[in-house]
């Protein structure tokens, strides 16, 4: 008999093909891709399922384990992150998670180097200008920025993103990669020759800081006014992580009093970030709606990722990507 999967989302088709095509599973989907499943749609949809594919934008704590009931054996979000999810509550009741890292650091990393580029050049700021009236004559101090040229790029967290930014960034000049982490990453600090540093020296040194960080609770909003207020007034902050590592009333702070330069973040607290929240009002912050992973072809493969996994995790196999809880 087939086993039963609920998938939170219309996911991109190579996900979608591969569950239909497997033979193994009978699924339901929420059939969109523009509103999130809402909260008790879902609570009511899992119930008795043996299986859940779900993305980043559902909450998987006890109450919904609770409501799926002992059948739940595996869960698969389709996201390299995974502070949507209770693990404590998943382990506890033996539940097996898959996640999609590795499919998406080519994308991230492309989109981290242009969000850095963006704001660093204030693109944003130029185009408006351009389209405005602002544009009035060539001046020799306006629109300036910063030059990657000659910079020191820091990395918050170094892991496959990190390596994957900075290999990216080398090309333009850096001269000094730094980064900080819980312990010293060697074997991949190598690859980049980036030079391990405490988290104050990172704020004091670093020119562009990237934050790669996964979002726990060892680093919620660990980038407050206490490392921005370290931070050159030259600096570029960029967060293509998790909102949740950023204190953003301090950053705010920062930005607007001219303690950094500016911000290029592609993740907030919450999503969507408000229309009218005050980082919004910022020049110096470009705020995008959570894009890192998005191209057709990484959106797809995270899709394709997820579907196999939660098949493998079905099956009693080892997944192809299983989160060691
Ligand atoms: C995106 O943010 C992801 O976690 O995959
Ligand atoms: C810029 O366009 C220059 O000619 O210096």
């Amino acid at each position: 008999t087939l086993q039963r999967v609920y998938v939170t989302r219309q996911i991109p088709p190579e996900g979608l093909k591969i569950l239909k095509e497997s033979g193994q599973v009978q699924f339901e989907l929420w059939d969109s891709d523009d509103v999130p499943v809402s909260r008790a749609e879902l609570l009511k949809k899992v119930k008795g399922v043996d299986g859940l594919l779900c993305v980043l934008t559902e909450k998987i704590d006890a109450e919904l384990l609770d409501a799926a009931g002992p059948s739940l054996k595996v869960l698969s979000t389709m996201s390299v992150g995974f502070d949507h999810l209770s693990l404590d509550e998943l382990k506890k009741r033996g539940i097996r998670v898959g996640y999609t890292p590795e499919v998406l650091t080519d994308a991230v990393a492309e989109l981290t180097v242009a969000l850095l580029l963006t704001t660093s050049r204030r693109l944003i700021e130029a185009t408006h200008e351009a389209k405005t009236g602002g544009w009035g004559t060539w001046r020799t101090l306006w629109l300036c920025g910063h030059e990657l040229a000659n910079s020191t790029v820091g990395i918050l967290g170094l892991g496959r993103i990190g390596v994957a930014i900075a290999e990216r960034l080398a090309p333009f000049k850096v001269k000094k990669f730094l980064y900080t982490d819980v312990a010293p990453r060697p074997e991949l600090a190598k690859a980049i020759n980036a030079e391990y540093v405490s988290f104050d020296e990172l704020a004091k040194q670093s020119d562009f800081l990237a934050v790669c960080c996964a979002l726990t609770p060892e680093t919620k909003e660990i980038c407050n006014k206490e490392l921005f207020s370290k931070m050159k007034n030259t600096s570029i902050f960029i967060n293509t992580s998790r909102g949740g590592v950023v204190n953003q009333e301090d950053l705010y702070e920062a930005l607007s009093t001219g303690q950094i330069a500016g911000a290029g973040l592609d993740v907030t607290v919450p999503e969507p970030l408000p229309t009218n929240h005050p980082l919004f009002t910022l020049k110096n912050c470009v705020i995008l709606p959570h894009i890192a992973s998005a191209s057709y072809t990484t959106r797809n493969a995270m899709s394709a990722l997820a579907a196999n996994n939660l098949l493998l995790g079905l099956r009693g196999k080892p997944m192809i990507k299983e989160l060691k809880l």
